[in-house]
């Protein structure tokens, strides 16, 4: 095949990534937006094997290499838990970040089979993409290992602050420069080693400081440096479809992290600085020990919600983990047949990864009309009779709109109380992902329902029926 018409499969597999995200942007063109995703990496995979025409031997091993990784990216993909998939991208994107460290080694190691020069004469240009692909792809590497071990709960979510943390990265990124441009003037496999070395520290130093509760924010940044890592190792091997994607994985994981910073009310800076979101309880807490809260049953709630006009349901993590979205949609239905309006409010950061509710009430085929953000339905509560917040917390919390001292003060919220009754599901009165009590239990309109959250949807849609 010639370069100029593998150039051409490129530019096309390119568009169909494009189309990929913008499918994905919308729960009813998604499929769609992942077949456009999956063609453009089997073109891209297809014009790379053809031109490059490894040897039989090559071949087989490749072909071995795609089984192995294919094979157990399927099974991953069908066992893990809709809950553990933050970890899961985490641990992807360690990988990915490892990936670039590999290539960028075969490249320094084996430059002629990359038409790039020979052994200790690489050209100058290669040489640097080179280290920037390493050292991006290094820190990505033990930066999600971290982020992966936090998120899955196997190291402590709370920011791990060292003495003079600053000053130490400022220094190690001095180092790492000094370092880049040494290895691009001497060729150095000693100095390139030590290029992955610092990285590797930097990546590790970077991440741990970082709080559970930007966590989010954390994994949708290192999933954009492991795009930049594959765009610069794509600039290495001269391979347009590495640098098109790189570049899209690194502006799309650039902008989501914005998004998810403006949704938490948090600045970028100080996220990638750290020390935030590993309090236990915040201060709101403290005051609110003696208070009593007003609980319910699945009839309470069937018989307010069936004399009810409107109705917004509140999703959040604890739907997540009790799979109650089916039988939530249910008791939608049967309310719907009841005439009372229905209608579902999202929040940016609802769950535990962006779009995370979209994606299980879409499972459930709730209707997309009835699904809206945050923006768009929260002047509608205080025309509304019943919130019914399943499994939501933190989402809700009030202490975000006054309390200048909470973890989460600024974050826009969902304005649950201004309905006339709000209906907690939740199974005790503890706290949600940032660990702090909750102000609307105890509130006058607020009725807790604490029961497993499919459990008591199904305990209302039997009610609802009587
Ligand atoms: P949370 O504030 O985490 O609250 C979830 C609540 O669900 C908990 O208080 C828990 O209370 C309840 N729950 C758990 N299992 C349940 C079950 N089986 N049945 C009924 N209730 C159950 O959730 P949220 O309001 O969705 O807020 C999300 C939080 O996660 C935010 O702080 C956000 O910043 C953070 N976060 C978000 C993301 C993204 S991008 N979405 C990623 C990581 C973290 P009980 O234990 O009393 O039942």
């Amino acid at each position: 095949m010639s370069v100029e018409f593998a150039s051409f499969l490129y530019l096309v597999s390119g568009v169909l990534f494009i189309l990929a995200l913008r499918g994905l942007s919308h729960p009813t063109s998604s499929r769609q937006g992942n077949i456009f995703g999956m063609a453009g990496m089997g073109l891209a995979v297809l014009t790379t094997l053809l031109l490059a025409g490894p040897s039989l031997g090559g071949l087989a091993l490749i072909v071995l290499g795609i089984a192995l990784g294919g094979g157990a990216g399927a099974v991953i993909a069908r066992r893990i838990p809709m809950t553990a998939m933050p970890q899961l991208v985490a641990a992807f994107h360690s990988l990915v970040g490892l990936a670039a460290v590999m290539v960028a080694a075969a490249a320094l190691y084996a430059p002629e089979s990359i038409g790039i020069g020979v052994v200790g004469a690489i050209h100058a240009q290669a040489l640097v993409e080179m280290s920037i692909g390493v050292a991006i792809g290094a820190i990505t590497f033990t930066g999600s290992i971290v982020a992966f071990l936090k998120l899955d709960g196997r190291m402590s979510g709370k920011p791990i602050l060292l003495p003079s943390r600053h000053l130490v990265n400022v220094a190690l990124a001095v180092l790492l420069v000094a370092l880049v441009i040494a290895f691009a003037a001497t060729q150095s496999h000693a100095l390139f080693w030590l290029v992955v070395l610092v990285s590797l520290a930097l990546g590790v130093l970077l991440i741990v400081p970082i709080g559970g509760a930007d966590m989010p924010v954390v994994v949708s940044m290192l999933n954009s440096y492991s795009g930049w890592a594959a765009a610069g190792i794509g600039f290495t091997l001269q391979n347009l479809a590495l640098i098109i994607t790189g570049a899209l994985v690194g502006s799309s994981g650039a902008i989501l992290s914005y998004i998810m910073c403006k949704g938490m009310n948090r600045s970028f800076v100080s996220v990638i600085l750290g020390g935030f979101g590993g309090d236990t309880a915040g201060p709101a807490g403290a005051d609110l020990g003696d208070r009593t809260v007003k609980q319910g049953s699945a009839e309470d709630a069937a018989y307010l919600m069936k004399n009810a006009g409107r109705v917004i349901i509140v999703p959040g993590y604890g739907m997540a983990v009790a799979q109650a979205q089916h039988a939530l949609r249910e008791m939608a239905d049967t309310l719907k047949r009841e005439g009372v309006e229905v209608k579902y409010a999202i929040h940016p950061v609802a769950g535990r990864m962006p779009g995370h509710m979209n994606v299980l009430l879409a499972e459930a085929n709730v209707p997309y009309d009835e699904v809206f953000e945050l923006e768009d339905i929260n002047s509608e509560f205080a025309q509304t009779d019943v919130a019914f917040v399943i499994g939501a917390n933190d989402v809700t919390n009030p202490s975000a709109r006054g309390d200048k001292t909470s973890p989460i003060y600024g974050m826009p919220i969902l304005n649950v109380d201004q309905a006339q009754t709000c209906l907690f599901i939740k199974r005790s009165l503890g706290s949600g992902y940032a660990g702090i009590d909750n102000s609307l239990f105890y509130k006058d309109n607020t009725m807790m329902l604490f029961a497993d959250a499919k459990k008591m949807v199904e305990d209302i849609v039997k009610a609802l029926a009587h």
